[in-house]
């Protein structure tokens, strides 16, 4: 559903065609697993919750919104989004990976994808390396954009050209920058996913995943994944993703300030090697982030001048915590080595970058000059 108002008025939801009896302003949890019929034939569109549910439609048709995209399908995770998604593929189809891709996502090409048949070339998307790893039997190509951990930035409509003259899909997962962001089916993606989790949630308090995409055929077929499977998010889950993504626009605005406030800092930090961050002019894909994004997002990641260095930040912040995962209201510093990225192959990991000196940070929208203040007393212990 695509409504004719700005992507701030789309996050509140507001589908007058949906009215409860009451008129709630906030969207009902339909709790409930199964749904009556008054006579036999009767069609009230919702049968059973592992199917569908009206509080997880109405989530499907926001996000589906501020996507750009004709549809959107929720499941009980992002990881659960990327499997059904898999399940688009047979036996002996070939996907091109980013080599730069969130752990929990390598661990299931590998070590379950590989298992059903699915064969898979990891390479760098963002350098044009995607071309020479096409073969007759290759059916998509899968990337994030920045990537996770290391923001590398691929040109998303180049590539599109590419994968579209030869049949093949482009999903792109665009957690890191949220629809607000950055909409990859306007440039040319076939498939967009997210962890809900992230972003779009918003508060570290539910996990969900996201597919968009405007081929109704191939909506289809994951949907017949999602109910067969049942996989699908929960009334109540689907309900505070739809809490969350009604301050998207603010949270990212936000986010985004602080972390370019943060950027700048380590950038002039004599403890800091390395900063990577797409907002960064001297960024290699800061060009492309500008054509093809709207902003820069709040994810930065940054060399510590040792490994003794960087685990006295994690063992010594306060105001941040010290996990895994991203997008919500308070800043994270995670550890991809040991947490994130646990899964992906050493030799990947040292080739990328991904070493013990490594450090993520999630920027949350707290005051800009409090994270500083936090950044500047650990680094001084
Ligand atoms: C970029 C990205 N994609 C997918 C996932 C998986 O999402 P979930 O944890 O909601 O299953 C994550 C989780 O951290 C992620 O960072």
């Amino acid at each position: 559903m695509k409504w004719d108002v700005s992507f701030e008025t789309r996050c509140q939801g507001m589908d007058l065609s949906i009215q409860d009896q009451y008129h709630a302003i906030s969207f009902p949890i339909y709790q409930t697993a199964t749904f009556s019929r008054s006579y036999l034939g009767e069609e009230s569109g919702f049968d059973y919750t592992r199917q569908s549910n009206p509080t997880r439609s109405q989530l499907e048709s926001v996000v589906a919104s501020l996507e750009n995209g004709k549809e959107c399908i929720a499941f009980t995770s992002g990881m659960a989004a990327v499997t059904a998604v898999m399940g688009l593929f047979e036996p002996g189809d070939h996907i091109i990976v980013d080599e730069d891709l969130y752990g929990g996502s390598v661990r299931l090409f590998n070590d379950v994808c590989k298992r059903y048949g699915l064969e898979f070339t990891y390479c760098n998307c963002s350098t044009g390396e995607v071309e020479a790893c096409i073969r007759d039997n290759t059916k998509a190509v899968y990337l994030e954009t920045p990537t996770n951990p290391m923001m590398h930035v691929t040109d998303i409509e180049e590539l599109s050209k590419l994968t579209k003259d030869r049949g093949v899909l482009l999903i792109v997962d665009n957690t890191f920058l949220s629809p607000f962001f950055q909409n990859p089916l306007d440039l040319g993606a076939d498939i967009v996913i997210h962890s809900g989790t992230k972003y779009i949630g918003g508060h570290h308090d539910t996990i969900g995943g996201l597919v968009i995409l405007n081929d109704t055929d191939v909506a289809g077929k994951i949907r017949l994944i999602l109910t067969t499977t049942g996989a699908g998010l929960s009334p109540f889950d689907s309900w505070l993703m739809l809490r969350g993504v009604r301050t998207l626009a603010v949270r990212m605005e936000r986010a985004e300030k602080n972390a370019r406030a943060i950027a700048e800092y380590l950038v002039n930090s004599p403890h800091v090697t390395k900063v990577l961050y797409p907002g960064l002019p001297d960024h290699p894909g800061y060009e492309i982030m500008k054509k093809q994004a709207r902003g820069f997002g709040s994810m930065i990641s940054f060399e510590a001048e040792s490994k003794e260095f960087a685990v006295k930040v994690l063992n010594n912040v306060d105001l941040f915590y010290f996990a895994e995962s991203l997008g919500g209201t308070e800043t994270l510093i995670t550890y991809p080595l040991t947490q994130t990225h646990a899964a992906v192959p050493e030799d990947v990991r040292e080739r990328l970058g991904i070493n013990e000196r490594l450090l993520r940070l999630s920027v949350g929208i707290e005051g800009a000059e409090d994270l500083i203040g936090e950044i500047d007393r650990v680094f001084a212990l």
